[in-house]
């Protein structure tokens, strides 16, 4: 790919959920700017070796469940011996609720699985990203997957609402935290994506899937793509957003400054 201004000129790289969806494009929008090493770190081992070889030399794939915290801390260790370096970690795997429960038929067994993965792994890899740039001294940045979710409630998915309102709370208190060690700490917010989390839940083909959702943006005539957020996210990753930390930046069309949605 030709590109005026490669953004991530020497970069290491890890990206969670990177065997599919955002992370997936992320990973190829990083290698395409010029990132060394980006390691996708996931539990769908087929699928992220795939997609790694289909991105090149740069690009590797390592099994991590970001829920549990060993696991994450090994990933991110090793990334740092076979590349010698961390600058940037993506912390984007996430799930979604498995049903539309409302808060007056909570099941906590669903509340804990999507909080061990949507909050307590997102934490995990904060944390363990954070203590090797600190260790190290290098001023990193760190973009976490939130949701216009994380930002109002919601008429179901309850569960899941809270779990990216958490996520918002880890970075607004991370970016507190690390911004005297020189890191930056951000996140981003998609409205809805027709990525194989939303196909799989709506059992729909991508097309059929954004036309269900298409009347819910603000914004008309271009519907959000995968890329859309990629890019949003290189923009956090680089040193466009050099002087950017604690923010939420929403991809949503103008969705949430509108007056309502569902
Ligand atoms: N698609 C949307 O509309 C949308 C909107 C807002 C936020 N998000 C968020 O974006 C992120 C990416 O989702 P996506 O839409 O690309 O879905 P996706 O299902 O295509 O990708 C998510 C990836 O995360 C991986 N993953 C799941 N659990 C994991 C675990 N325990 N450890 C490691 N990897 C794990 C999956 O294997 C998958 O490859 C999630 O955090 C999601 O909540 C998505």
């Amino acid at each position: 790919m030709k590109m005026a201004m490669k953004k991530l000129e020497g970069k290491v790289a890890i990206i969670t959920g990177g065997a599919s969806g955002i992370g997936e494009e992320t990973a190829r929008v990083f290698a395409d700017h010029g990132a060394r090493a980006v390691v996708i770190a996931d539990i769908q081992d087929e699928q992220g070796h795939r997609v790694a070889e289909s991105i090149g030399p740069n690009c590797s794939y390592v099994h991590c469940d970001v829920a549990d915290e060993d696991q994450v801390k090994d990933m991110v260790e090793s990334t740092v011996q076979i590349h010698g370096q961390l600058d940037i970690m993506f912390s984007n795997a996430g799930i979604g609720s498995d049903s539309d429960q409302t808060l007056l038929d909570l099941d906590f067994s669903e509340f804990d699985r999507i909080f061990a993965v949507n909050v307590r792994g997102m934490a995990a890899c904060v944390k363990q990203a954070a203590r090797v740039m600190v260790e190290r001294r290098v001023r990193g940045c760190i973009v976490c997957t939130a949701s216009v979710s994380g930002s109002k409630g919601g008429k179901k998915w309850t569960d899941y609402c809270m779990s990216k309102h958490a996520v918002i709370g880890l970075v607004r208190s991370a970016s507190r935290q690390l911004g005297e060690h020189g890191i930056r700490v951000n996140s981003v917010s998609p409205f809805f994506v027709a990525t194989p989390m939303n196909c799989k839940k709506l059992e729909k083909e991508v097309e059929e899937a954004e036309k269900i959702f298409e009347p819910f943006m603000n914004l008309k005539g271009i519907l959000l793509k995968v890329k859309h957020v990629a890019d949003a996210v290189l923009f956090l990753a680089s040193d466009d957003s050099a002087f950017i930390s604690g923010h939420d930046l929403v991809v949503d069309g103008g969705l949430l400054s509108a007056a309502s949605w569902s």
